[in-house]
């Protein structure tokens, strides 16, 4: 029996950083799902060839990866007793990026929830359970987020929240959801483009990155402001209110790097060329009236995001004036996708 299924990564226009409990989010996040960074991953279970409790033989993009590989059996270990044929069988996983492994982009969140929708899989042929999509990608965003919080959003098409909040319904901190709200039709395709300033590792896990939060003198304001742009954003979304749009996304950017810069220890992730870049897309905007900003992940690479009907100019400022900032003139064309599929 072999699985196999393609899911994508997603950027958090809200942020989630901070967590408590079980992987449990401090505030509700908001994400756009990607459609090209994605991860294929393929589970097949055969019979055990060693009394280890978790045999596990894992390949990355088709080689041995010792460090994933040791993350991985600890994180199965730990669901064991939700998959009792975990630990029954040898599992043969393969998994693999459609960026380079060494971009500089995160691809926790779509390797986590192309595992965990293995897994559901071979759990619903297991028990026949899980039958209905809706509850087989619930759980999937449950085990996901278990992997990486933000993996918990990648199991759904266009707009995505986790984390329980009064203003989505249906709402939760356990999984994520689709965003309920009916976004304009300009917003269909949002395009981002992710400019790879540094193909380096991240200088901060996101482990030790949301346990600074703990501790920070910023804190309660910082989960009461992302409460606030959730709902502007939400708003934005819904009325094609492109300034509220834009302000409230890049906001959130920078106040997730003044949240790093002011945490003990201080992490400073923006490099001088983010800098650089930020400022000719504020000059850009400012002076043709083109609705684009940037929104940052726990790095230096921004990501630059704009409407369909502006593809054409942006890409030509991209090309002209941003290119040279990025680390081998790398940039990763993508936009709202579709979200997971079942390969055969
Ligand atoms: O999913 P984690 O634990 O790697 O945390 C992700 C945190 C950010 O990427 C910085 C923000 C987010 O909401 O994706």
């Amino acid at each position: 029996m072999q699985i196999t299924w393609k899911s994508p990564s997603n950027i958090a226009l809200i942020k989630y950083w901070g967590k408590h409990g079980e992987q449990l989010p401090n505030n509700a996040s908001l994400s756009l799902t990607l459609r090209e960074a994605h991860t294929i991953t393929s589970l097949a279970l055969q019979k055990k060839r060693s009394k280890k409790d978790i045999e596990l033989d894992f390949k990355f993009a088709g080689d041995q990866h010792p460090k994933f590989a040791a993350k991985l059996e600890l994180f199965l270990s730990s669901l064991k007793n939700d998959f009792p044929w975990l630990n029954k069988n040898r599992l043969v996983l393969r998994s693999d990026n459609s960026f380079p492994h060494s971009a500089g982009i995160a691809s926790s969140a779509s390797a986590m929830s192309a595992l965990a929708l293995c897994l559901m899989s071979v759990e619903r042929m297991q028990t026949g359970k899980y039958t209905d999509d809706a509850s087989f990608l619930q759980k999937a965003s449950h085990y996901a987020r278990l992997g990486s919080g933000s993996a918990a959003r990648s199991l759904y098409a266009d707009f995505t929240v986790w984390g329980k909040t009064p203003v989505v319904k249906g709402s939760s901190d356990l999984f994520a959801i689709q965003s309920p709200t009916q976004f304009h039709a300009d917003f269909h395709e949002l395009q981002d483009s992710i400019l790879i300033v540094s193909n380096q590792e991240k200088s901060v896990s996101s482990r030790a990155g949301h346990a600074l939060m703990n501790n920070h003198p910023m804190a309660a304001q910082r989960y009461k402001n992302a409460r606030k742009r959730l709902e502007d954003l939400l708003g934005a979304l819904e009325t094609a209110d492109w300034d509220m749009f834009c302000k409230t996304v890049e906001t959130e950017a920078l106040e997730l790097h003044a949240l790093m810069m002011t945490s003990d220890p201080s992490f400073i992730l923006m490099h001088p060329n983010t800098l650089a870049i930020i400022e000719r897309i504020r000059f850009f905007r400012a002076t043709t009236n083109i609705p684009v900003c940037f929104t940052l992940d726990a790095g230096p690479n921004v990501h630059v995001i704009y409407p369909y009907f502006a593809k054409k100019q942006v890409r030509n400022f991209i090309q002209s004036e941003l290119l040279k900032f990025c680390h081998k003139k790398t940039v990763i064309y993508d936009q709202m996708g579709d979200g997971p599929s079942m390969l055969i």
